[in-house]
């Protein structure tokens, strides 16, 4: 019954010489899109990027996601989390702007003050289950969704999501980014079944539709991302090592790239699928930067160690 889809690029059966190759068109459309750095801009202009989550137990993903964000192009990183979270997320760095809210009784309005000056917001990183924070967090994503701005949704955030998929459905400027075990439960809630897992192109593709063509990447040996109407394979060669963080790498790279997909309004390429293109992006930079960590870190590679090949990794997939 998916037969019609328009499937750009199938990871199944094809050696990898081929599907890198078959990566190519996209790689293009990537390459086309990343603006040049000018003097002329201003601070800002290329991205001002929020991340909501941080909670007493987890620091260090909010902190991933938004060093990531920076290392990859965003002006500004701010992260919205709760209060004793704050100074140690600011600890780690002096280059990131945190706002002690989540935990408030007005941490939406407290936050909703600063959406205009956002571009995109990441929701999820270090969140936590905690029920007070998790409805907070409900209030900011309807406060963003009402105002437009793209929202990538991960880790603590997808289990909200399952609980309430209303909060996503049809809103086709977010992105969700589950894992294995993420995507299952997301699944499960809003298709009412267990996954095909033999079969994760028409997996993505059915999620991604069910919600109303959000798009979704699964993340996994291979990425598979979905807008609803296409599905793409990233095998951009990474490792076997996968450290806890890589996903908060991806997610703040994902932000970025949507941020630029989006809204930059003199693209010089017309894209039909923009933030299938911005995931597809970020998924082989975060595989990329996982690759090179680990020529020189091996068995002891952990995000700190991928973040810091951010650069070079950037620069040699996308301004060879
Ligand atoms: C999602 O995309 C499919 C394939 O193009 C299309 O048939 C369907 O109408 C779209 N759904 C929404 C809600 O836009």
């Amino acid at each position: 019954s998916f037969s019609c889809f328009s499937v750009l690029e199938r990871a199944f059966s094809l050696h990898k010489s081929h599907l890198i190759k078959d990566m190519e068109p996209t790689f293009h459309l990537v390459r086309n899109i990343i603006p040049p750095l000018s003097a002329k801009k201003h601070k800002g202009q290329d991205g001002r990027i929020g991340i909501v989550g941080g909670c007493q137990e987890y620091t260090g993903a909010p902190y991933f996601a938004a060093i990531s964000a920076l290392k990859v192009g965003a002006d500004l990183s701010h992260v919205f989390c709760a209060r004793e979270a704050a100074p140690v997320i600011k600890a780690y760095s002096p280059e990131l702007i945190v706002h002690p809210v989540l935990d408030n009784p007005d941490a939406v309005r407290e936050v909703e003050k600063w959406l205009p000056r956002l571009h995109v917001l990441v929701v999820g990183p270090g969140l936590g289950r905690e029920d007070a924070l998790l409805e907070n967090v409900k209030g900011i994503m309807e406060a963003s969704r009402a105002r437009g701005i793209p929202v990538v949704v991960d880790a603590d955030g997808l289990w909200l999501v399952a609980q309430q998929p209303a909060l996503i459905q049809g809103y086709q400027k977010a992105v969700l980014t589950p894992n294995h075990m993420e995507f299952g439960r997301l699944y499960d809630a809003v298709l009412g079944g267990p996954v095909d897992s033999a079969d994760h192109h028409s997996s993505v593709l059915r999620l991604s539709q069910a919600l109303g063509n959000v798009t979704v990447v699964q993340k996994g040996e291979h990425d598979v991302i979905s807008d609803g109407q296409q599905v793409l394979t990233c095998s951009q060669e990474g490792s076997g090592r996968r450290c806890g963080g890589q996903g908060d790498l991806l997610s703040g790279s994902v932000a970025v790239a949507a941020g630029i997909c989006i809204l930059r309004p003199l693209t010089p390429v017309k894209m039909s699928s923009p933030l299938l293109v911005a995931a597809f992006g970020a998924c082989a930079l975060t595989r990329r930067c996982n690759h090179q960590a680990f020529q020189k870190h091996g068995r002891s590679t952990t995000t700190t160690d991928m973040v810091a090949e951010l650069g070079v990794a950037f620069s040699s997939l996308f301004e060879a």
